[in-house]
């Protein structure tokens, strides 16, 4: 068999939510459908904008005429198209887009399309939160991050808002401590706090400042379960909590596990403010909810945005840059709110990214340097590396206990069905002779169950715990190849050993020691072994090394994954095996019930540390635009691990390393230190986001004005002319130019020297080659591109601003060279 482990015990944790559409009835069946509206929406109204501050004053004459207003021109509208009784309208949408969600059928919303001011009517496809629920292990925040995490103001002054599955009040990542007051004001900022179910009046308690939740469109895809979809912002699954404690978690929480400490969790900004929109319940998420969401927080006044929910795929019907998440993403980012998104958990796969757009960064996951290294010691003296959080066997992993295969504990005479399950995978307590595995080491083999995901680690601990093992062994099924498998703790002693190569050892000793019948039927147990201690990280090894999981580009404009000029992702950050907050009740988890931090790995877990550093960025800097911070992220990591060697990458095989591209981590490895002083950034702005949609050739000029409201008047000659900081050409032909313009954000004035790696079968020249900047100087820089080699793939190379008072600035270049 191909040694392509799927995900494995990844698999049994993995959730998706289900596709909201399934529901059998003989009539036309009802859905949910976006649709956007021309005429402006309340933050872009100039009527309502304040003549002297050029702001909008939300609680206006002027602000609420316009919104009731947009109010009842959907209700009218509404009205007059479909059949009385065919529909419910779920939100109106009216602070950054003009639109509304109704819930109707496929004919009654065909006939929207086409009234006139109806730009768009769009299918909801429903939201899904980017973890991978394998069970892992987190790194607390050390090195630079410690340095940041461990500031008693870091973040403090600026508001991330957090569209998820709500938060956990009660967590101590989210307390308030009086004796160490917020000394900020929230000038801008002006939230509400919706209380319900586990979420009584004071859980907004000055460290979590809003907290609401969206659950229209939700109820109207399905029956809500009243004991774990909480019409709250209460977090019941769990990974809300998760995300809002990366990015802005106090600082220094004890983590401890089932009694076992795990050392201390912070947040990446852990004096910011946390903003709660919840949008995602544990039986179902719509986009509907999720954009009424980003709606409203972007009216609070949030200053970042952390999405770690999405879009499962991009959208058959519609081009990436234009649906209607990745437009309400643009208007947030027009209304001055740096977006962070999730850039997808569908790697390790080319173009598999579900983060579009260059009005948000998308966040790629890696590895951290902390290992949980657990161990198999054999009688004989060999020692076996696997993983598991747990406790040693009896006598600290030093006294052997005896092995048995769990086939030959089988009941001869059970009546149980003769599968794998039953036979070797240790999930059923009735399939085994209790009198043979009592107080011994059971070895469990991965094989077809847990490929198919019937059969779970939770499984082997049920079926451990009820015949009072001394502990189990998860070997590797030769005939499968290795399996992939990620640390969760658990309450008895355990190993998974993932490699066919260890579990041949194991098992080859096994049968030198076992004695048997001629039929077979082993009649002496003579081997033994010890699980030792598995709960003791270690910092050793190479970090970071781009996830498996983790959505790879190149950018695509559509399903069809035709490829466009952007760079996505955007920049790698920590997100496997990640310690954070999270919520005993753990609707969606069983193995983590009870529990208040969990190790979880995905881009999920990536992205809220870039929220969090974007905080303190915005704290040190609180007049820079969201483009600028973007730009100082980028352009200030790192594409070299701690052995100083390029960045690999988790490949296709189970435990495989390759060397990677920006395609895996973008910009490169985010470093927070330098992203507060990068020197120069290039800005992009509403107009040039607008002009880079002009200029994309598969693109219809009228499904742009649909989307945006505005005009081609300024189309860029190529895509690839927009002021990112970073250069993607997906079809490089002759020679062409582009522009980069810079500005210094130092305060002394630089000189800048030019440097060039070229990708391959190109040449790159730059003018000028060196320039001297001064304090908000501008500065442009013509880079022209040469083929002089066509090439199969893409290939890739970087520009290096050095200046002399120590700024780099580095341009990440993504060519295919082709033939004329
Ligand atoms: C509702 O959720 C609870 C807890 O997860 C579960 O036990 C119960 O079966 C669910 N009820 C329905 C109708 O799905
Ligand atoms: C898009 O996908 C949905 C199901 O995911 C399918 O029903 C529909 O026909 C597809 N539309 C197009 C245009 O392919
Ligand atoms: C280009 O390289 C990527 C990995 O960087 C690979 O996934 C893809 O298959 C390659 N494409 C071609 C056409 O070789
Ligand atoms: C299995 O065999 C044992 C011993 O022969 C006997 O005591 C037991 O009742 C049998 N169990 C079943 C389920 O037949
Ligand atoms: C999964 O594998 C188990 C063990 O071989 C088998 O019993 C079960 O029928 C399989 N289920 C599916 C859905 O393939
Ligand atoms: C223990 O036994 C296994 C299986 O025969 C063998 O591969 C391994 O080398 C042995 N270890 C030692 C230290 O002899
Ligand atoms: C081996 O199996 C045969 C046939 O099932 C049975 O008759 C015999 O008793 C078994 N021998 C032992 C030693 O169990
Ligand atoms: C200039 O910037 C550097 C680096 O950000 C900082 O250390 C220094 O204090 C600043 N100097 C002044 C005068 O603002
Ligand atoms: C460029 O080509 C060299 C030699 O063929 C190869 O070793 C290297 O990996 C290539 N680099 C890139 C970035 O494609």
């Amino acid at each position: 068999m191909a040694k392509t482990s799927v995900a494995s015990i990844a698999l049994t944790f993995l959730r998706i939510f289900i596709s909201i559409f399934l529901v059998a009835i003989t009539q036309e069946e009802r859905s949910i459908y976006l649709v956007l509206l021309e005429g402006d929406a309340l933050a872009f109204h100039q009527a309502s904008r304040d003549q002297a501050s050029s702001t909008i004053d939300y609680n206006s004459e002027a602000s609420k005429t316009h919104v009731n207003h947009l109010l009842t021109s959907h209700d009218l509208l509404l009205q007059s198209t479909l059949e009385i009784g065919s529909y419910n309208k779920l939100h109106s949408y009216k602070h950054i887009i003009n639109g509304f969600a109704v819930h109707t059928t496929p004919s009654q919303a065909a006939r929207l399309k086409g009234r006139p001011g109806v730009k768009l009517v769009e299918k909801d496809k429903g939201a899904k939160l980017m973890t991978t629920y394998t069970p892992e292990f987190l790194s607390l925040p050390k090195g630079v991050w410690a340095q940041e995490g461990g500031d008693r103001n870091a973040g403090d002054g600026v508001v991330i808002g957090f569209v998820d599955s709500g938060i956990n009040p009660f967590h101590p990542s989210f307390s308030y401590d009086p004796l160490h007051p917020f000394t900020s004001i929230l000038s801008c900022f002006e939230g509400a706090c919706e209380t319900g179910p586990f979420f009584p009046p004071g859980s907004c308690n000055g460290k979590i400042v809003a907290a609401r939740y969206f659950s229209i469109g939700a109820q109207a895809t399905v029956t809500l379960n009243a004991s774990k979809d909480f019409l709250s912002p209460f977090d019941a699954d769990g990974h809300g909590s998760h995300v809002a404690s990366i990015a802005a978690g106090n600082a220094g929480v004890p983590v401890v596990v089932n009694g076992f400490s795990y050392g201390l969790a912070s947040g990446m900004a852990p004096r910011a403010r946390i903003a709660v929109y919840k949008a995602v319940y544990p039986s179902v998420g719509t986009l509907a909810d999720v954009i009424a969401a980003i709606d409203q927080a972007v009216l609070d006044g949030v200053d970042i945005l952390s999405l770690s929910v999405g879009p499962n795929e991009p959208a058959n019907d519609t081009l990436t840059f234009l649906n209607m998440f990745d437009i309400s993403l643009l208007f947030a980012r027009k209304a001055g709110v740096f977006v962070v998104q999730a850039a997808g958990n569908k790697g390790p796969a080319s173009s598999s990214v579900v983060s579009f757009s260059p009005w948000s960064m998308g966040v790629a996951a890696s590895t951290t340097d902390r290992k949980y290294a657990a161990s198999l010691l054999l009688r004989n003296g060999s020692i076996l590396n696997g993983v598991g959080l747990s406790g040693p066997t009896f006598g600290n992993g030093k006294v052997f206990q005896k092995l048995v295969l769990a086939k030959d504990a089988v009941k001869i005479n059970g009546t149980s069905p003769r599968t794998p399950e039953y036979i070797e995978e240790c999930q059923h307590p009735e399939a085994l002779d209790p009198n043979i595995v009592l107080g011994n080491i059971i070895i469990c083999t991965f094989s077809a169950g847990f490929y198919n995901g019937t059969s779970t680690l939770a499984g082997i601990i049920g079926t451990s715990m009820a015949l009072r093992w001394e502990g189990f062994i998860l070997v590797a099924n030769p005939s499968y190849g290795d399996y992939i498998a990620e640390p969760i703790p658990f309450t008895v002693s355990g190993i998974l050993i993932p490699r066919v190569d260890d579990a041949k050892v194991i098992l080859q000793y096994y049968e030198e020691q076992t004695k048997r019948d001629k039929n077979g039927t082993a009649t002496e147990f003579g081997a033994m072994a010890a699980v030792g201690e598995g709960r003791v990280a270690s910092f050793t090894g190479r970090a970071p090394v781009v996830s498996r999981f983790s959505s790879r580009g190149p950018d695509i404009t559509d399903i069809n994954k035709n490829p466009v000029d952007v760079l996505k992702p955007d920049i790698l950050a920590p997100g496997h095996q990640i310690w954070a907050a999270w919520s005993p009740i753990s609707a969606s988890e069983p193995m983590l019930k009870g529990h208040s931090f969990a190790l979880l790995s995905g881009t999920s877990m990536s992205t809220p540390h870039v929220a969090g550093i974007a905080a303190l960025i915005k704290q040190h800097n609180p007049s820079w635009t969201p483009s600028m911070i973007a730009s100082a992220i980028s352009t200030t990591s790192s594409k070299y691990d701690n052995l100083g060697e390029h960045i690999m990458a988790e490949g296709f095989e189970a435990n495989s390393l390759i060397p990677s591209t920006p395609f895996d981590y973008g910009a490169g490895f985010v470093k927070p230190n330098c992203a507060i002083d990068p020197g120069l950034v290039l800005s992009s702005e509403h107009e040039d986001f607008i002009s880079f949609l002009c200029s994309l050739s598969n693109i219809d000029r009228d499904a742009i004005m649909a989307a945006t409201g505005e005009q081609c008047n300024n189309p860029l000659a190529y895509p690839f002319g927009l002021n990112l900081p970073s250069v993607t050409i997906s079809a490089l032909r002759g020679s062409v130019s582009t522009r980069r313009t810079f500005m210094s954000v130092g305060n002394k004035t630089e000189t800048y020297l030019g440097n060039v790696i070229p990708p391959n079968g190109t040449i790159v020249n730059l003018y000028p080659t060196s320039f001297t900047i001064s304090p908000l100087g501008s500065q442009d820089l013509e880079i022209q591109f040469s083929v002089i080699q066509p090439m199969k793939n893409y290939s890739f190379g970087e520009i290096v601003l050095i200046g002399n008072l120590n700024h780099i600035v580095r341009i990440t270049l993504s060519v295919l060279p082709v033939s004329m």
